[in-house]
């Protein structure tokens, strides 16, 4: 299976890092190899509302989502993982979300939803947050909602855990390293 991951976290070792470090054992594990994009590292444009994409699904800027298109197109497994900042998604994992604009095109606009291979498309979203307040979950819930069915993902399992803040403060949680290792066996069972 293709298994691919976002890290929207910019702190190096930090949570969000760990959780999907996690989450990768279980899928490496079951004898999936996973492509992860740090997207701290990348040069990634925000997208610019040109409407570009609208008649052909292809963005028309060039910088480092014309990798992250064609690892998207392959996926049968998407993993993203982002803190919480400002009640949403980080701006790292927000910019690739409003760039797959090109796929919603493609979905919505022009009818040609990306193709599922034999074991269909499914996602994993990990969330992390320092407050005790949900709606920092519940808002990236829905963005990488439409996120992932732009891309074709029908299903996706949600783990956001919350008033976890230092970093590397996750390995201290009662149940997320458990949680994470067992969201990324069941994204990859068949
Ligand atoms: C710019 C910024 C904004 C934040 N906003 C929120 C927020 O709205 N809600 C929340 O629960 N935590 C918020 N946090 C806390 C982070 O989500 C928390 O520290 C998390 O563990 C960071 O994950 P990381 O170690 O992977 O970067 C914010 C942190 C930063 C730096």
């Amino acid at each position: 299976m293709k298994v691919i991951s976002f890290n929207g976290s910019p702190r190096v070792g930090g949570n969000t890092e760990i959780l999907l470090n996690e989450a990768e054992k279980a899928v490496q594990a079951a004898g999936h190899d996973v492509k992860r994009f740090n997207l701290n590292k990348l040069q990634i444009k925000p997208c610019q509302d040109c409407g570009g994409c609208e008649k052909t699904g292809v963005c028309v800027i060039k910088d480092d989502m014309t990798g992250i298109y064609q690892a998207i197109r392959d996926a049968d497994r998407i993993i993203l993982a982002s803190p919480v900042f400002f009640f949403g998604l980080s701006a790292q994992t927000k910019m690739v979300i409003d760039r797959s604009q090109a796929f919603w095109c493609e979905k919505y606009l022009l009818k040609q939803p990306l193709a599922e291979g034999p074991n269909g498309r499914k996602g994993l979203l990990l969330l992390v947050g320092g407050m005790k307040k949900d709606i920092g979950i519940q808002c990236s819930e829905a963005t990488a909602k439409a996120f992932f069915r732009s891309v074709s993902v029908p299903e996706h399992e949600t783990l956001g855990f919350l008033e976890v803040d230092q970093k590397g403060a996750i390995v201290q949680h009662e149940t997320a390293m458990g949680d994470a290792y067992h969201a990324g066996e069941r994204l990859v069972a068949i």
